[in-house]
C-alpha cells in the first residue's frame, strides 16, 4: 500500500494501431517474440498490451454465454487461454497489458465491464494481467439510464454525461479501486478525452496515465494536434501518472489495414522526439514482425529513450515559438537540459539561434545531438550562437550538459 508503480513512462506496444478488432491470441504471443528478436527488449521495451476485441462482440454469433454464472467474463474463442497467454508473455520477462470500458460495451462493441467490475479486476489478476487500458464508450449511456443495448447505440451519447463531473469520474474511481484491491500491481491507464481534464484527477483515481486526446492515426495533421495539445497537461506529469499522447505510428500501421506510417521520416523523427521529451508512455503501434531498419532505428536509440525514462519525470514544455519553430524543453535528473527544436512548418528553418536565455540555459554548453549521439558543439550560451538547419515538419533533438 502507498508503493508507487509506473515511476516512468510505460514502454511497449499496444495492439489496436495493427490489427484493430482483428486480434487474437496467436498475434499476441508472436508480437511478444518479435520483440525480443527485433531487439526492442532490451532498449527497455516490455509491456504487450491487448486492445479491444478479447471479448466477445455484442453482434457475433459464435459464443454460448460472454459470462459465466458468477459473471466472471469469457474471453472469445480467438483467445482460448488468457492466463497460458500471459504465462506465454511472462515467460521472457514481458508483461501483459488488457483492455476494457466502464460502460456495457467498448467502443469497438464488445463486453465492457459495467456491472461485473469486481469479477473483471479479479479476472485480471488471476490471468496475471499488468496493465488495464480503461476507456469510456457507452458508459454514457449509462449516465442517461439507458438500457444496456441502447447505451452503444446513439454514438451522440457515447461522450455524454461525463468529463470532470462527479457522474464521470465514479466509473474510473471503481475500477481504480478494485484494482488496488489485487496482490498484483496492474498499471492503469485512462482512455478518457475529449469531455474535461482528465489529467487534472487522474491521480485521485489511483490511475497512472491518462490520454489527453483523440485517437492517433498516421497522418501529419494528427501527430500535430495531439502534440499542440500538449502543454497544457504538462505540470500535471510526474513520476507515476503520465500523460498518454497515445499510441507511436510508424512502421506498418493499419488498424486492420496494414500500410507503411504516412508520416514522411521527418516527421517520424518528429513524432517521436516530441513523445520522448513530453515524457509520454511509449507504444508501439505497429506489426512487430514488419519493422524495416529505418523503424527499428527510430525506436531503439538509447539516448533518446533516456530522455523520455529520465527518473525526474518532468514533462517537457514548449518555451519559446518562433515562427514555425517552436522549442520544447524538459529538466532532467542530471542537470542536463533535452531540447527540441521542431519545426512544424512547410519550409525549411535555417537560423543562428541565440535566445537561450529563454529555455534556462545559460554559460558553456556541450551539445549533444541525441539521433545522432554525439556532441556537436561547445560554445558559450551567453554570448555564441548555435545554428540550426531543420527540415519541414521536423526536428533537431539535442541534450544540452553545462561544462
Ligand atoms: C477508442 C480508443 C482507442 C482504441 C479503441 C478500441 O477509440 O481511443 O485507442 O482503444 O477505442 O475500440
Amino acid at each position: 500500500c502507498g508503493d508507487k508503480i509506473a515511476l516512468t513512462p510505460t514502454m511497449g506496444w499496444n495492439s489496436w494501431n495493427c490489427f484493430g478488432l482483428e486480434v487474437s491470441a496467436d498475434k499476441v504471443k508472436r508480437a511478444a517474440d518479435a520483440l525480443f528478436k527485433s531487439g526492442l527488449a532490451d532498449h527497455g521495451w516490455s509491456y504487450i498490451n491487448i486492445d479491444d476485441s478479447w471479448q466477445y462482440n455484442r453482434d457475433s454469433k459464435d459464443h454460448p454465454q460472454m459470462r459465466d454464472e458468477k459473471g466472471f467474463i469469457i474471453p472469445n474463442s480467438k483467445f482460448p487461454d488468457m492466463k497460458g497467454l500471459a504465462d506465454y508473455v511472462h515467460h521472457n520477462g514481458l508483461k501483459m497489458g488488457i483492455y476494457s470500458s466502464p460502460g456495457p460495451w467498448t467502443c469497438g462493441g464488445c463486453v465492457g465491464s459495467y456491472g461485473y467490475e469486481k469479477q473483471d479486476a479479479e479476472s485480471y489478476n488471476k490471468w496475471g494481467i499488468d496493465y488495464l487500458k480503461y476507456d469510456w464508450c457507452s458508459y454514457g449511456g449509462v449516465i442517461d439510464g439507458l438500457p444496456e443495448n441502447d447505451a452503444f447505440k446513439v454514438p451522440s451519447l457515447a461522450f455524454q454525461g461525463g468529463g470532470d463531473s462527479e457522474k464521470g469520474v465514479k466509473p474510473f474511481k471503481v475500477m481504480g479501486d478494485l484494482l488496488r484491491q489485487q496482490p498484483r500491481d496492474i498499471v492503469y491507464n485512462l482512455c478518457q478525452y475529449g469531455m474535461g481534464d482528465v489529467w487534472k484527477w487522474g491521480d485521485k483515481v489511483d490511475a497512472q496515465s491518462w490520454r489527453t486526446t483523440n485517437d492517433i492515426t498516421d497522418t501529419w495533421a494528427s501527430v500535430k494536434g495531439i502534440a499542440l495539445a500538449q502543454d497544457k497537461t504538462a505540470p500535471f506529469a510526474k513520476p507515476g501518472n503520465w500523460n498518454d499522447a497515445d499510441m507511436l505510428v510508424v512502421g506498418e500501421v493499419g488498424w486492420g489495414n496494414p500500410h507503411k506510417s504516412r508520416l514522411k521520416p521527418d516527421e517520424q523523427y518528429l513524432h517521436i522526439s516530441l513523445w520522448s521529451i513530453f515524457s509520454a508512455p511509449l507504444l508501439i503501434g505497429c506489426d512487430l514482425e514488419k519493422l524495416d531498419d529505418f523503424t527499428l532505428n527510430l525506436l531503439t536509440n538509447d539516448e533518446v529513450i533516456a530522455v523520455n525514462q529520465d527518473v525526474l519525470g518532468k514533462q517537457g514544455m514548449c518555451l519559446q515559438t518562433i515562427g514555425e519553430l517552436r522549442v520544447y524543453v524538459k529538466e532532467l535528473e542530471d542537470a542536463g537540459k533535452a531540447v527540441a527544436f521542431t519545426n512544424f512548418g512547410r519550409e525549411k528553418v535555417k537560423m543562428n539561434y541565440k535566445d537561450f536565455s529563454k529555455l534556462g540555459i545559460a554559460g558553456k554548453q556541450t551539445v549533444r545531438d541525441l539521433w545522432r549521439q554525439k556532441d556537436i558543439s561547445k560554445l558559450n550560451t551567453t554570448n555564441e550562437s548555435l545554428s540550426l538547419d531543420i527540415p519541414a515538419h521536423g526536428v533537431a533533438y539535442y541534450k544540452f550538459i553545462q561544462n
